[in-house]
């Protein structure tokens, strides 16, 4: 299958990449590497540009004679939409919108949309199943939940044949791919944590007293094989004549920040320090995924959900880059 991937030079396009091109498919990544890096980049041919640019990105789709799009180019800090909501404005709906332009134009008919946990807001109840209500708090939230109406909208104008996944917290990495998380700024956990663990620093903790079982924050986290597992069953649903669907990606399993230290205490055997900071604006107490929908729809099982299995790869990204 010929894909065009965008975002392929981020941190879950990357590895997207790579998962694509083990399977077979015949690659191209368009990515304008505000946030990604080239050299993440294998197996695919590379075009740096923007997915606003709907005529470039139209004529690329027929030279490449594409026949689905994977799409995960876009802005996604919560606290930078926050402050400048308009770059998510034109960065993930307006971009979403030229793409889905220039495919229209080149005849391609199949996309799977990197959609976030976001779109549900403050939840209501646990764990969180797709027919929770979705009512973003933050404009990244809502950018991503804008772009998989306007997919179920073409889709129910048979326009189009789309899914929007829905990803908890994407953690872990493919080590032995050299593959990894390498955010600028660093604004996620795991990350953090392990370079507290490397430079014998301390750690910041954004509350302790939310009503959760030690009173920090509880977040699903997958493991980036995992959402790539889910996209290529994603791809396959839509090749078997799938129309529009979104599904929850998370391990159905959450752990408390905390307990994240803790695994990567173990995991990196260093004692880094914990700096108990205030809140974080936004953050709700838990997030947690009830992901039946995608193991019974798409046949998907994560296979990496131990949290310490997730800290552990991404510790060992961690170590064979500062090599
Ligand atoms: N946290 C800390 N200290 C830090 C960094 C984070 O205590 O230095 C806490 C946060 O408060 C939160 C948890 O660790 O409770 C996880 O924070 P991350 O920033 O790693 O992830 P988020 O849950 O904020 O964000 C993730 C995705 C977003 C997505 C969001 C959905 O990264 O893209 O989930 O709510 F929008």
């Amino acid at each position: 299958m010929r894909i065009l991937v965008t975002g392929g030079a981020g941190y879950i396009g990357s590895h997207m990449v790579r998962r694509l091109a083990q399977s077979g498919a015949e690659l191209t990544v368009l990515d304008d590497l505000s946030t990604g890096h080239a050299d993440a980049v294998r197996g695919a041919h590379f075009v740096r540009g923007d997915i606003s640019d709907s005529a470039a990105t139209a004529k690329l789709l027929a030279e490449r004679k594409i026949e689905a799009v994977v799409h995960f180019a876009g802005s996604s800090l919560v606290a930078e939409s926050v402050a400048d909501p308009l770059k998510y404005q034109r960065r993930n709906v307006g971009g979403a919108a030229a793409l889905l332009q220039a495919m229209d134009e080149a005849g391609v008919g199949k996309i799977v949309f990197s959609s976030s946990a976001a779109v549900y807001g403050e939840p209501r109840r646990l764990p969180i199943d797709e027919t929770h209500p979705t009512q973003p708090v933050s404009p990244y939230g809502a950018s991503k939940l804008a772009v998989e109406r306007m997919l179920a909208e073409r889709a129910a104008a048979h326009a189009l044949q789309a899914v929007s996944l829905r990803y908890f917290n994407a953690a872990g990495a493919e080590p032995h791919a050299g593959l990894g998380e390498r955010h600028d700024p660093e604004t996620h956990l795991i990350p953090l944590v392990l370079r507290a663990a490397s430079e014998n620093a301390s750690v910041s903790v954004f509350g302790d007293d939310y009503p959760t079982r030690d009173g920090t924050c509880v977040r699903d986290y997958i493991h980036v094989s995992d959402l790539c597992d889910a996209h290529l069953r994603a791809l396959e649903w839509l090749a078997g004549g799938g129309r529009y669907d979104c599904f929850n990606l998370g391990n159905g399993d959450g752990a408390t920040v905390l307990e994240v230290i803790e695994a990567a205490r173990r995991v990196t055997g260093r004692d880094m320090r914990i700096r108990l900071a205030a809140r974080r604006a936004g953050d709700p107490a838990s997030l947690v995924a009830d992901a039946t929908k995608a193991r019974r729809t798409l046949g998907w099982r994560p296979l990496h959900a131990d949290i310490e299995a997730i800290v552990r790869d991404a510790w060992e990204f961690e170590r064979r880059r500062a090599r």
